[in-house]
């Protein structure tokens, strides 16, 4: 079957309205994202039992290999969506993190190396910017930590339509080079995220922009889901037992719920109690703080850390992040930079992926999770890597090893190849000591 046949046998929309998360109020699916009544979030509801007409197994894998396969699931109204072949990244039975670990049976969904731009936010800007075009936007922007810049910009430019995106001025090399590639007009903030946000909330008010992540929020954020999606069809359509997942402003995680339930309710998985467990840095901390603390609400915080992609002070999602970790029985940890470092350099080590921070502070939540009991060997469990290393490389700069420059003879190689033994012995002593 050709892409196009399967594109045109999917014609109407699924949902229906946006909804109040707080007050239940119903709106018009169009580009707003706060309740007028209460200023609840607004969220993309469904209309499941024709969901459930729709899809089944066999169609949803006689679909393309993108995100889009779960097109009935996401909140576009046409067949005129943007496919860069967003999605359907590895799930990796984990072999040395999990013999290191202690974990029988752990899974890696490696979205390092998800299309275009190596981070799990081409999901949700493939979805918000499907969605902006059918609402008729020509421009579109978004306030980001690094990760959502360079995919607005990257998919942008693919659809042909004009970009402008902000971000907090101390970023990465990378992630401002990876996005100025795609030549949108970059705005670099002297400020942190919280207040590039607040900036494009006014600019969002004037513009007349499609800004993915304010008010286009309800449709991007349903992006997330597909990391639900995929990990119970590639796990036979199975749900997990516990998943471990990164929260900056906690969409992410609050949305890998959504997919779960959503599968549930339609039929394709079996019911199951999932347990979900939420990464942050010490640095950048104000769920773990609270669900550490016991507490319902965020107290906001200035962020100091090196993962600089998940430094949200203020997160929109938190206090749903905070209701999902304790409705699961899972876990919200904090882990400090240097156990960042460690967890970058330990999947790399372990599995050959280099991730960058975010999937740091994962891994190294993880570990403290496994450390403290909190996760049972035995059970399925997947963690989420939802970025790729190459762009945050300053992170461990200075913390990993040196090449030998050596001559060009064999001599020169031979006593390099001998330091190199000696240094390793001496790696071994220490981690024996
Ligand atoms: C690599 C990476 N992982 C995780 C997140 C967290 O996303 P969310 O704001 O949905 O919690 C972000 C973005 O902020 C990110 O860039
Ligand atoms: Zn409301």
């Amino acid at each position: 079957m050709t892409q196009a046949t399967i594109k045109t046998s999917f014609t109407t929309a699924n949902f229906t309205s946006l909804v109040c998360k707080e007050c239940g109020a119903e709106y018009e699916p169009k580009a707003t994202h706060v309740c007028e009544f209460c200023f609840g979030p607004l969220e993309v509801s469904y209309d499941y039992e024709a969901i459930k007409r729709k899809v089944s197994r066999e169609t949803i894998a006689a679909g393309p290999n993108s995100i889009w396969r779960y097109r009935e699931f996401l909140p576009v109204a046409t067949d005129n969506y943007i496919d860069v072949g967003t999605g359907m990244t590895p799930l990796l039975k984990s072999n040395r993190l999990a013999r290191r670990l202690g974990l029988k049976n752990l899974y890696i969904k490696n979205d390092a190396v998800n299309m275009p731009t190596l981070s799990f936010k081409d999901r949700v800007v493939s979805v918000a910017l499907s969605r902006a075009r059918e609402l008729g936007f020509t421009t579109v922007s978004c306030a980001s930590t690094g990760n959502l810049a360079n995919s607005t910009a990257a998919i942008a430019a693919y659809a042909g339509l004009d970009c402008c995106v902000f971000i907090p001025s101390d970023l990465e090399a990378g992630k401002v080079l990876g996005t100025l590639i795609y030549d949108p007009t970059l705005m670099a903030v002297r400020g942190n995220y919280d207040q590039v946000n607040r900036l494009c909330c006014e600019v969002a008010n004037t513009q007349g922009w499609g800004f993915v992540n304010i008010n286009l929020r309800p449709y991007y954020s349903e992006g997330s889901k597909t990391l639900a999606y995929e990990v119970a069809e590639q796990l036979g359509w199975q749900l997990p037992d516990h998943i471990v997942a990164p929260c900056a402003s906690g969409s992410l995680y609050t949305k890998i719920h959504k997919g779960f339930q959503e599968l549930i309710k339609v039929g394709l998985v079996d019911d199951k109690h999932v347990r979900f467990s939420g990464a942050q840095a010490e640095g950048c901390s104000p769920i773990a703080a609270a669900f550490l603390e016991g507490r319902d609400f965020i107290t906001p915080v200035k962020p100091n850390t090196i993962a600089k992609s998940i430094a949200i002070g203020n997160p929109a999602d938190g206090v749903y992040a905070l209701e999902i970790a304790k409705k699961t029985q899972g876990n919200i940890e904090l882990v400090n930079d240097a156990e960042i470092i460690e967890g970058m350099k330990l999947l790399a080590e372990t599995e050959g992926i280099f991730t960058e921070t975010a999937g740091g502070t994962t891994i190294a939540v993880l570990k403290k999770l496994v450390e403290a009991g909190k996760i049972d060997p035995e059970e399925t469990t997947v963690v989420y890597i939802t970025g790729n290393g190459l762009k945050t490389q300053e992170a461990v700069q200075g913390y990993i090893g040196e090449p030998y420059t050596i001559d060009a003879n064999l001599d020169s190689f031979h006593r390099a190849l001998e330091r190199s033994q000696v240094l390793n012995r001496l790696e071994w002593k220490q981690v024996l000591v």
